[in-house]
């Protein structure tokens, strides 16, 4: 099954669809000719698939496309469906700015640099004021949320003014790190502070902040008996996007447990 994405925001029609399009009037030509009697069915089916809404409404185009043409199997996602496909670990992030006013921030665009997790980035847009603080101060703690805490990621998602308490509005403690200035948020299963290692800047669009962990801290009270992080208890906070919403989620597991060693076998 082939998906494909549309490659600018403001197309809603890719070329597949097009070429797709165009196929289905020779095809026509081609059914009228050699079978003129009975081309009654295509006609209906031509004009149904003129009646689906366009671009969008991948489902129906599919069912369509998987009963008339059996061979043409592709859905089209429009723009806004792009990104809905990705599960998304959700994390608070905690700055301060130049004059020490606190502020927190939900970030889902959050990726570990590898094993150990000593080096992560995340994707921000450049009208934060997270990311001005980290510009600013050059540190930044990550605290993973637990789904307890989803009220207060919401209302630390709002636009406040600049230099407001976001620790205070959304009535989180805060907890003092150990290597860096920002604080860390009490309530939160683990928490990873970090120092700005390097930025990389799409001009006018976004910045990816690559941090260092300069210390990372679990609540020990999520920790199984085998050390491991007991994810089911602990509930961390992640995410699926939706059409006009995010659905929020948290791991569950498939009851498969897989040894690191299964990865290298085959290795010499
Ligand atoms: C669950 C969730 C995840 C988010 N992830 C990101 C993200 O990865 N990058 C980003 O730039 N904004 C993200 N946002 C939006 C910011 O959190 C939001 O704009 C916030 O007000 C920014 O606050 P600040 O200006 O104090 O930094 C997210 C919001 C929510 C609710």
């Amino acid at each position: 099954m082939l998906f494909q994405f549309t490659e600018s925001q403001d197309l809603s029609i890719s070329k597949t669809y097009l070429k797709l399009i165009i196929s289905q009037f020779y095809i026509r030509k081609v059914i009228k000719v050699m079978f003129p009697y009975h081309n009654s069915v295509m006609s209906k089916a031509i004009s149904l698939s003129r009646s689906v809404p366009c671009a969008g409404d991948c489902a129906l185009r599919d069912v369509w496309r998987r009963n008339i043409h059996r061979r043409v199997i592709c859905i089209i996602l429009s723009p806004n469906k792009r990104e809905q496909f990705l599960p998304m670990s959700v994390v608070l992030i905690s700055t301060v700015d130049k004059g020490g006013n606190r502020n927190i921030a939900p970030y889902a665009n959050v990726i570990p640099i590898l094993r150990p997790l000593d080096s992560v980035a995340i994707a921000s847009w450049l009208r934060r004021d997270t990311l001005d603080n980290i510009r600013d101060t050059k540190e930044f703690v990550i605290n993973v949320p637990s789904a307890d805490l989803v009220n207060e990621v919401m209302i630390c998602s709002r636009n406040y003014p600049t230099g407001v308490d976001e620790f205070a509005v959304a009535n989180l403690s805060a907890k003092a790190s150990q290597k860096v200035t920002a604080p860390s948020i009490e309530r939160c299963i683990a928490r990873m502070e970090c120092t700005l290692d390097r930025e990389v800047t799409e001009e006018g669009k976004y910045s990816i902040i690559i941090g260092k962990v300069v210390h990372l801290e679990v609540d020990d009270r999520y920790l199984a008996e085998n050390e491991d992080m007991d994810f089911e208890r602990a509930r961390p906070l992640s995410m699926m996007l939706g059409e006009t919403g995010m659905y929020y989620t948290v791991p569950a597991g498939t009851g498969d447990y897989r040894r690191y060693a299964e990865m290298f076998i085959g290795d010499n």
